[in-house]
């Protein structure tokens, strides 16, 4: 059987280099979520690929993901990747906005754990990434709502790890700095071609996902060298 992968976000960025590294290897049967079908286009032919094409913040994508893991029957790796951000003083910020964030940030990844996280409980195996940010350790001004969700979805991995190793479930939190993604595509202040490369963390990651199960990397810090 092969490694079993559900990643959400894969249709752009870094979830999206993950999903065609692992792909490239041919071990992995892979779920894929994301909103936009265009950005899911690479996978739909695989035949190790499940897509599930949703918004992560909705319980029917949750409920649909949820299926396609008990369709394989198991469930080795759950990617936490989906992530949003608006950049800008706090108080420009609106409510609406407030409301994606924590939904997408925040509840999606702690709703989809909560639902896979007993096959895991069962197996007695498993590895949970939540794709983090430098922003979840280190406040940064006009990242407020950004920070908040990051710092929380910190504390409720490392809150789960202390229930989680006993059942040989291992959490890591992966905390990148600037990438070089879409997450900023709408500020062309941001100088972007100083962030890193999505591929060479991509290959850091993967190394990680492949690390003998005795061995849990319980945070990753990955700052760049230029500011
Ligand atoms: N770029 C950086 O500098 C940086 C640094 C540190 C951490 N990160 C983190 O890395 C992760 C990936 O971001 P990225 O940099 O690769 O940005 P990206 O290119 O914008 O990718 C974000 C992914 O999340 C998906 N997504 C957003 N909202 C969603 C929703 N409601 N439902 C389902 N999918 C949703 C997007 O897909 P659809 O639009 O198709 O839904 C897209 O595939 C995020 O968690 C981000 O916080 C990024």
């Amino acid at each position: 059987m092969k490694t079993v992968v559900v990643i959400t976000g894969a249709s752009s960025g870094l979830g999206h280099e993950i999903a065609k590294c692992l792909l490239k290897k041919g071990n992995y049967s892979l779920i894929l979520n994301g909103r936009n079908k265009k950005g899911l286009a690479d996978f739909t032919d695989s035949p190790d690929v499940t897509i599930v094409l949703g918004d992560v913040a909705k319980k029917t994508t949750i409920d649909l993901i949820e299926n396609a893991v008990s369709e394989l029957g198991q469930i080795d790796i759950l990617i936490n990747n989906a992530g949003i951000t608006f950049v800008q003083p706090f108080v420009k910020n609106t409510e609406k906005e407030l409301d994606e964030i924590i939904a997408v940030n925040l509840k999606a990844p702690m709703l989809l754990t909560h639902r896979l996280y007993p096959m895991m409980v069962k197996q007695q195996s498993g590895l949970i990434v939540n794709i983090n940010s430098v922003a979840g350790k280190e406040a940064k001004a006009n990242h407020t709502m950004y920070s908040a969700t990051k710092f929380g979805l910190k504390g409720f991995a490392d809150a789960l790890r202390l229930e989680a190793k006993p059942n040989r479930i291992r959490v890591m939190n992966f905390h990148p700095g600037g990438i070089n993604t879409d997450l900023y595509r709408n500020m062309p202040e941001i100088p972007k071609e100083k962030y890193m490369d999505p591929s060479k963390i991509t290959a850091i990651l993967v190394h990680l996902l492949e690390t003998d199960p005795s061995i849990a990397p319980d945070e990753i810090v990955l700052n760049r060298m230029t500011k």
